[in-house]
């Protein structure tokens, strides 16, 4: 299946592999989402409150997490589709669980 293709059938709720329990409430572990954003997404973006290095022009997790188009849906196609210079991801279920439970807990509100 083409990332596209999966994106799309998750924003219809209709991906084979994630239950729609996942799409209600997500289970992620935040500890372990930080991981993979201090390991993979670091290269680009500014992924804690302490990292401050202006060189790093995509946006912040803060500012990702606090914006009012937030949601945990939204996240999980965003991610499942091509952005920016970024490589093409192929996260399990649950990197993405985990990956959207460490950017919701970056929210303020
Ligand atoms: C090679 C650089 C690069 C890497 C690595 C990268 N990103 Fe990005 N990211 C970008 C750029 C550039 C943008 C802004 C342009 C865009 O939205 O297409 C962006 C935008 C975003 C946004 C959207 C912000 C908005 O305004 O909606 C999110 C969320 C995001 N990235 C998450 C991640 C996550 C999570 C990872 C790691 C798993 C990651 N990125 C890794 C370059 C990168």
């Amino acid at each position: 299946m083409t990332a596209l293709l999966r994106a799309l059938l998750v924003a219809a709720g209709m991906a084979p592999i994630i239950p729609t329990t996942t799409l209600a409430q997500n289970t992620g572990d935040p500890a372990a989402g930080r991981i993979v954003a201090s390991t993979l997404c670091v290269q680009c973006h500014r992924v804690t409150a302490q990292d401050t290095d202006p060189n790093r022009t995509p946006p912040d997790f803060g500012a990702v997490a606090n914006m009012p188009s937030f949601t945990e849906l939204s996240m999980r196609v965003f991610l499942q589709t091509p952005h920016g210079q970024m490589p093409r991801y192929q996260f399990s279920p649950a990197e993405l669980d985990d990956i959207i439970a460490y950017l919701a807990s970056l929210r303020r509100r």
